[in-house]
């Protein structure tokens, strides 16, 4: 496995690759690997000849009030995952090899990005996108991996890549949960003891949100209004949304409709976590 920090030594690989008429598969990560990220990742070892990851903390998907100083980091330790999960090549620039002075072209989405966490991160969304195409220009990959997770981002890449006809096939994966339900996130993390505990209330919320459904339940409205209801009896969180989407264009919808989106971000203490499910 090569770790390579430079645009012109990965393009170099990836062409020696194309050259010998080898697929290539693309997970792009800002590190701090779990479960999560390796699902991805034996997904694209699965599917392709060559797998190749990044490793970018993305400064421009960051708020000026985000955690980007405190994002966590593990070169060490995600490039041993890395390597036991079969990866070929990581990529971890540095922001300056990604950004160079002067920069100033970005890929800025309208109608998708407006909603759910485009709300609470504005800037979010066009720094996503902007990283994700710049990653896909310099690996040219033939499949991405995104992770269903960041429901609202996996559309987002689909509806790019389909805007900008861009060849690559986006895959989606599931999500995966620690045992006691909580969705893996590198932001898990940034949790104490008890936080961990109270944050059982999101995936707690979710599955009462699937119950609904199966029930039969047909209004949108009642299922995040229980939802809602149900994460208020928790005193240590504080709900940022709780909404039902149509699952490809993320706009609000007021009756159960397939594909549907449920997602809802929350605060445990000062940590923001999210998680969601697709009815379809
Ligand atoms: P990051 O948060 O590191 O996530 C990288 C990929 O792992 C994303 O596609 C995400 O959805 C997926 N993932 C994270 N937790 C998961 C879980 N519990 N189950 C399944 N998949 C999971 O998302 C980003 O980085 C960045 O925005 C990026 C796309 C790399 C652009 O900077």
């Amino acid at each position: 496995m090569k770790i390579e920090g430079t645009i012109a030594a990965v393009r170099a690989q990836v062409k020696a690759w194309k050259k010998e008429g080898l697929s290539v598969g693309f997970v792009p990560t800002m590190g701090y690997l779990h479960e999560g990220h390796a699902s991805l990742i034996k997904a694209a070892r699965a599917n392709n000849d060559r797998v190749a990851v990044s490793i970018f903390v993305n400064p421009m998907q960051f708020g000026p009030t985000e955690d980007l100083a405190s994002y966590p980091r593990d070169l060490e330790k995600d490039a041993a995952l890395c390597e036991s999960l079969g990866v070929d090549l990581i990529f971890h620039p540095e922001p300056e090899e990604m950004y160079h002075e002067g920069f100033s072209s970005f890929v800025d989405m309208s109608v998708l990005t407006e909603e759910l966490c485009g709300l609470s991160r504005p800037v979010h969304f066009r720094g996503v996108c902007t990283v994700v195409s710049k990653l896909f220009n310099i690996v040219q990959p033939d499949r991405a991996y995104f992770g269903q997770k960041d429901a609202q981002q996996l559309a987002i890449i689909k509806h790019m890549v389909d805007d900008l006809n861009m060849d690559i096939e986006i895959i989606g994966c599931p999500i995966i949960r620690e045992e006691d339900g909580l969705a893996k996130s590198s932001r898990n993390t940034y949790l104490s003891a008890e936080e961990r505990q109270v944050a059982l209330i999101l995936s707690r919320s979710i599955r009462l949100g699937q119950e609904l459904c199966q029930q039969g339940e047909t209004s949108a409205e009642v299922i995040v209004e229980k939802m809602k209801e149900f994460i208020g009896t928790e005193p240590m969180a504080r709900i940022d949304y709780v909404k039902a989407v149509d699952g490809l264009t993320m706009q609000q919808i007021k009756e159960v409709k397939k594909p549907m989106l449920v997602a809802i971000a929350v605060y445990i203490g000062t940590t923001r976590l999210i998680d969601n499910f697709i009815w379809d």
